[in-house]
């Protein structure tokens, strides 16, 4: 029976980085740097918040868009952090992680034939989502320009076709960001053409130098922005994210949102609300952790004469192995079996990521420095 199924769903395949980390986990003693989640537990606050919301029944349904108060304290957020301005009541869905936000999204912009831009290497959640759609993703290679998009780069790509340009910044898997004057170009490239911009801004509260600056600030009313409390709060299994747009495209994406999972978790919900008003700040501590790890890293690997791009956000490293003269999908798994070390394989963030592979560093840098000894233990007997 098996042929009867929709063919763009047989087509698409889970992403490279379960299915590394899938079979990583069948080799014994190894260390795995592949997982892109927080090593941090959620706030105690936010989770007391959560037990509170079971214990006084917050336990049925809420909103479709989220609980008012949640909304109007995610508004509040941003203002607060990146200044942008969005009305609680008719511009903010609560959402199922980013990546119901990303699919609901896609859903309500694209339709048959539309080309999506993304900046390559990506994040892979994106590309099956938009072939799901009947849509193209069209990928800019943004390795030889340091992973930065430019509005070059982008202007050659652009088609009548063109309905979504992708901004993941701070990126997955680079860590790289765009600075306010880089957005400002890109925005007046897009300005008044029938594109949207669908900004993932999952990582905004992770940036090291500087602020995180959104390009919903300079062209907001073509903008659908992601955010959500994953990467900030460590609440990955909380599944919490949000959408923030004009109610043009909210009132249309809150119903593929509503017939979709009719609203988020009440619980989650709550605790959501302590992390936006009571902690609003706490992603701080962790940023430090990952400012250090981050130095520590790419201090080593600098050191270990390999070429990589200081990031200044997320908590990844995107060193190049081309000089290995292998694949990355066999540098990885050779490093797996003789190094005892896992990283991903860069070609699961696109055919633009061949060549590198891709270092989290959410972890402790206890674990970190014994998996850049083991890389550099196997690199030494290499060279
Ligand atoms: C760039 C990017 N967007 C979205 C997501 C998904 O986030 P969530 O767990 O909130 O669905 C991730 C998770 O790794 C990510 O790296």
């Amino acid at each position: 029976m098996e042929h009867l199924l929709n063919n763009r769903v047989k087509q698409i395949e889970i992403s490279g980085i379960r299915k590394f980390f899938n079979m990583v986990s069948e080799y014994q003693n190894v260390i795995s740097l592949t997982i892109g989640q927080p090593d941090f537990y959620t706030p105690e606050h936010v989770k007391v918040a959560g037990k509170n919301a079971i214990d006084q029944n917050f336990t049925t349904y809420t909103h479709n868009a989220g609980y008012p108060e949640l909304r109007k304290a995610a508004a509040q957020f941003l203002k607060a952090k990146y200044n942008l301005s969005y009305n609680f009541e008719t511009e903010v869905i609560t959402t199922v992680g980013a990546s119901q936000a990303i699919d609901i999204a896609f859903r309500t912009i694209l339709t048959e034939g539309s080309e999506v831009i993304l900046p390559g290497p990506v994040y892979p959640g994106y590309e099956p989502l938009i072939r799901l759609c009947g849509a193209t993703p069209v990928f800019v290679d943004t390795t030889k320009n340091g992973f930065r998009l430019t509005a070059e780069l982008l202007e050659e790509k652009i088609t009548e076709k063109t309905r979504c340009i992708v901004l993941p910044y701070p990126s997955n898997p680079t860590g790289v960001t765009l600075s306010a004057a880089e957005l400002i170009e890109i925005a007046s490239l897009v300005k008044g053409k029938d594109i949207f911009i669908l900004s993932d801004e999952i990582y905004s509260e992770l940036v090291f130098e500087g602020e995180h600056s959104s390009i919903a600030k300079f062209i907001p009313e073509q903008t659908i922005v992601i955010n959500g409390l994953s990467k900030s709060h460590s609440m990955t299994g909380w599944r919490i994210g949000f959408l923030f747009a004009s109610e043009y495209l909210t009132k249309h994406m809150l119903k593929v949102h509503q017939y979709n999972v009719s609203c988020v978790s009440s619980i989650s919900q709550k605790a959501a609300y302590e992390a936006l008003t009571n902690g609003i700040d706490d992603s701080n501590r962790m940023k430090e952790e990952y400012r250090k790890r981050r130095d520590y890293v790419y201090n080593r690997l600098v050191n270990m004469k390999l070429d990589v791009v200081k990031p200044n956000g997320a908590f990844y490293l995107f060193p190049s192995i081309s000089q290995f003269g292998k694949s990355s999908f066999d540098f990885a798994m050779t490093l797996v079996k003789e190094a005892g070390v896992a990283f991903v394989p860069g070609s699961a963030f696109s055919d633009m990521g061949e060549g590198y592979v891709r270092l989290s560093y959410a972890y402790s840098l206890e674990t970190l420095e014994e998996a850049l000894d083991r890389l550099e233990g196997y690199l030494s007997i290499k060279q």
